[in-house]
């Protein structure tokens, strides 16, 4: 191989625990989006990373090859991924890819072993409330404490902690009322606490661009990449990515993803880490979107209410703003002549009570012409779903209502078509749904 050139960009990695990391930390979000992980190939030149199918390796002697041997254990393609979401994960220095979030999270909990005890925040995603409540309670005994972690004070979170309580699971913001959990709290409780529990942020709603939990002191951050991270809704995938000192946890849970296998494969790695490329650009846009949006909905007079944390109305917007990560707060000060009331830009999630119930929801949904009727999130189309009949359908009326999911809520994910075109959609889609009953 040739000698690599003074000051190229492979010059400038080192490798740690075979995971390359960019050595010039200067580097800023968009540049390690599309440098990490992308090294030109060194024996063709390719600047784009090849697909490498093959499921074996050849060995020059027994255990003397090139860092691959079998596919499932590391591929090429799954190991750039790796070192791109390591990077872009603010905090991170290692990652792991999955071949869904769901398989993360299986994977997670499987590492607590037996009878393990940990507390999730109450409206966790509905797919992780099931792994937590019917596999792994059935299958390692696993017990879970589910907390509303927006509003609990200390001494209510010190209460459901454990002398066995291994691990704290947040989401912020929840989905789809997009509560708001303060993660430096919880940190700072868990860190106080005798149990130590280790605390994880699914941070698949903010993405690696808005938030960055690691360096608010989480210890593992879970994403579903088939979100905003692959942003194309073509992938299924998951990853954890796990700071510098939590080598020993990294190594168990490297252990668990070859053992368990649930592992993505080289073509939807290449296609997450093209994906990747524009995560920045993608998140900036699905946040100007999204704030169009909510400011139109907020005016609309066929709206009971709408819920966007960046609107400066709304009640925990100072704990969105506080919350956002280095990268993402140069950008909301760089937005913040075009909004002067305080308002700025918080991911592409917004939800909103719709006037009147199910009947309007479901004639809104009928007259949308940019926003398909589609469960999923996080790619480059805007799309709508009523959370109550579709991804929370299986959480019980009585638990639903507590948590605010209602017939007349609206979940919105807003892609990156023109904002004004959203904007002028969602009116009319208002108007035929809501003008459409007072008519009848
Ligand atoms: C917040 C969150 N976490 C995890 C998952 C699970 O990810 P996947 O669908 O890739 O298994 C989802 C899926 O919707 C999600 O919204």
């Amino acid at each position: 191989m040739a000698p690599i050139a003074l000051g190229s960009l492979s010059d400038r990695h080192v490798h740690l625990n075979g995971i390359k990391k960019p050595e010039q930390p200067q580097d800023g979000f968009g540049t390690r989006a599309v440098h990490v992980g992308s090294d030109p190939d060194p024996s063709t030149g390719a600047v784009i990373p090849a697909i490498s199918l093959s499921t074996t390796y050849k060995q020059h002697g027994i255990g003397n090859h090139k860092g691959f041997e079998y596919s499932r254990s590391a591929n090429p393609n799954r190991s750039a991924l790796e070192q791109t979401l390591s990077s872009l994960e603010s905090g991170g220095a290692y990652a792991l890819a999955f071949a869904s979030g769901s398989a993360t999270t299986a994977t997670v909990l499987q590492s607590l072993g037996h009878n393990a005890h940990i507390v999730s925040v109450n409206d966790v995603y509905g797919g992780t409330f099931r792994y937590m409540t019917r596999v792994a309670k059935e299958n390692q005994g696993l017990e879970t404490t589910f907390l509303d972690l927006e509003n609990a004070d200390e001494a209510q979170v010190n209460a459901a902690l454990r002398h066995d309580t291994k691990l704290i699971w947040i989401e912020s913001p929840t989905n789809p009322t997009l509560r708001l959990i303060d993660i430096p709290r919880i940190v700072g409780i868990a860190k106080a606490h005798p149990s130590h529990p280790l605390v994880l942020v699914d941070n698949t709603f903010m993405s690696p661009f808005y938030s960055s939990p690691l360096l608010q002191g989480a210890d593992i951050v879970l994403h579903s990449l088939t979100k905003y991270v692959n942003g194309h809704s073509d992938v299924v995938m998951g990853a954890i990515i796990l700071p510098q000192h939590h080598v020993a946890l990294r190594d168990h849970l490297a252990f668990l993803q070859n053992s368990i296998g649930a592992v993505p494969s080289a073509y939807d790695s290449w296609l997450a880490q093209r994906g990747a490329k524009t995560l920045h650009l993608r998140m900036k846009e699905h946040g100007r979107n999204a704030l169009l949006v909510a400011r139109a909905l907020e005016k609309s007079p066929y709206v009971k209410e709408v819920i966007y944390p960046g609107l400066a109305s709304h009640p925990r917007h100072e704990v969105a703003r506080r919350s956002l990560s280095p990268h993402a707060a140069r950008f909301v000060q760089a937005e913040s002549d075009h909004n002067p009331d305080g308002s700025f830009p918080y991911g592409g999630m917004v939800s909103f009570r719709i006037s009147g119930g199910l009947e309007e929801a479901q004639r809104f949904f009928g007259a949308t012409r940019l926003f398909t009727l589609a469960e999923s999130l996080g790619g480059v189309e805007s799309l709508a779903e009523l959370p109550a009949l579709m991804t929370h359908g299986s959480i019980p009326p009585a638990e639903r209502a507590i948590l605010g999911i209602g017939d007349d809520l609206i979940r919105l994910s807003v892609g990156i078509e023109e904002g004004t075109d959203l904007v002028l959609d969602v009116e009319q889609a208002l108007r035929a749904a809501v003008e459409g009953s007072l008519r009848a």
